[in-house]
């Protein structure tokens, strides 16, 4: 019935390239140095590698075996025994956090367009300096017209891939672009460890001061394993869903964490140092962290103007990758539970995403209300602790949850495929390590939060 009518991907090498596009974006190579600087620095960067390894690996798993078992998205994965099961909202958290994280990150994504723009007429050959690049970023941000424009062009793009459905879409794109990112970051990464002062970066971005290690930064590394491995919401149930039932799930899941989290390491082995070399730059900088720093390392490589065109161009790619898997979970949701075309769902869920998406990109100074929503903090960076943090670290709860309690172990063991031992080591993790964690974890956030 329904198995034949489902799309697959075109071959396996297509589907870890998908999966890999959705997880590498903005998450790993803006969010990530964003939340190691804000968290402590290598501190963070151990917690999240752990994550990663211990709860990322099992989850993602998980949302694989979901997918490619019910062939549905993330409404129909968590209701795939009984329609009527409470389960279901655990799907609609999914497509929920999808709208909110979709709303802010295409004003980001948005803000690469821009970049690209800038970096293509010359603004930042004039000799750069920090104090220049940050007061580029603010003009830029703030400019309602601009930010909400770029915004736009994301989200349009987003549905013109999405429409095109996942062969022609999603694969095309994944293929060939995503190599010539790595070795971008790499040639970012020798420039900036050869800059002066860039051992104070290293220390920074690697060795650990345990004195940071607090309970916000490990939520925080939580969230962010979550977030740059694009877990908690269904993407990879929704992309498990277009798997044939030959591909190994758990060699699969390896490269996809694997190349994921070398691309947020890359990025910020050239951050860090780099900005540890200038001055006026700390590494709390927020939102605008690469956006102030790279611009000044572009202008101390050789064809400076062309390498950062040429970054910002691939960074608008990795976005897209990501911005799409995102938009095709909401769709997909749609299509499946509602009979609605693709067409239609995705033109749909494109127009109420941007509408969305207008306080965050009016949050940096473009709408007073939005700029300062909650403690200093704007509508994007709100939604942002909300819907990529939060949220998602509860899907994964839900996920771990249901996984566990709900289908048979006999599904997961004839999907994974796995040898006895590691099943029961995959077992052990997804049905108490994670869960616990994660309760652990929100109970001393909400305990936190309560006696403060
Ligand atoms: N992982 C992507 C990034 O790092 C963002 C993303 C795409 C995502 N789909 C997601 C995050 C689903 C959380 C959930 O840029």
């Amino acid at each position: 019935m329904e198995e034949k009518k489902r799309e697959t991907w075109g071959s396996k090498l297509a589907f870890i390239l998908a999966a890999i596009g959705s997880a590498v974006g903005l998450g790993n190579i803006w969010r990530f140095p964003v939340m190691t600087g804000n968290n402590g620095g290598a501190v963070f960067v151990f917690l999240y590698l752990i994550t990663v390894a211990f709860i990322g690996i099992p989850l993602m798993l998980a949302e694989f075996i979901m997918g490619r078992y019910s062939r549905k998205s993330v409404v129909g994965a968590f209701s795939i025994y009984n329609p009527k099961s409470p389960w279901r909202l655990a799907g609609y958290l999914g497509v929920i956090t999808g709208f909110g994280i979709l709303s802010y990150y295409s004003v980001v994504a948005g803000w690469t367009i821009g970049y690209l723009y800038k970096t293509a007429i010359g603004e930042f050959s004039k000799g750069v300096n920090p104090e220049y690049t940050k007061l580029i970023f603010q003009s830029f941000v703030s400019s309602p017209f601009a930010s909400i424009l770029c915004d736009g062009i994301m989200i349009f793009l987003t549905i013109v891939v999405v429409i095109g459905g996942i062969k022609e879409g999603i694969e095309r794109w994944c293929k060939i672009l995503m190599p010539l990112l790595y070795l971008l970051l790499i040639v970012i990464d020798i420039r900036a460890l050869t800059l002066p002062g860039a051992s104070e970066g290293v220390k920074f971005f690697l060795y650990p001061d345990l004195s940071k290690l607090t309970l916000t930064s490990v939520i925080a590394a939580l969230g962010q394993a979550f977030f740059s491995l694009s877990l908690g919401m269904g993407v990879m149930v929704t992309y498990g869903s277009y798997l044939s039932k030959k591909e190994d799930l758990l060699n699969s899941s390896i490269w996809i964490s694997g190349a994921t989290a070398l691309v947020a390491i890359l990025a910020g082995l050239g951050i860090f140092p780099a900005l540890f070399s200038l001055e006026g730059v700390t590494p709390e900088e927020g939102a605008g962290l690469i956006f102030k720093v790279l611009p000044n390392i572009f202008d101390k490589i050789p064809l400076g103007r062309l390498f950062g065109v040429t970054f910002f161009l691939l960074l608008i790619i990795a976005a897209l990758t990501s911005t799409v898997s995102l938009l095709e979970v909401i769709s997909a949701y749609f299509i499946d539970e509602k009979g609605w075309s693709r067409f239609k769902a995705t033109l749909f869920t494109g127009a109420i995403t941007f509408i969305l998406s207008i306080p965050s990109a009016l949050s940096f100074g473009g709408a007073k209300i939005f700029t300062h929503l909650y403690k200093g903090e704007g509508v994007l960076v709100i939604l942002d602790l909300i819907f990529g943090n939060f949220t998602l670290i509860i899907g994964g709860l839900l996920i771990s949850l249901f996984v566990t309690l709900n289908l048979k172990q006999e599904i997961a063991k004839k999907e994974l495929n796995l040898p006895e031992k590691l099943f029961k080591i995959w077992y052990l993790l997804i049905s108490l390590v994670v869960p616990l964690g994660i309760f652990l974890i929100l109970v001393f956030k909400i305990y936190q939060l309560i006696s403060s």
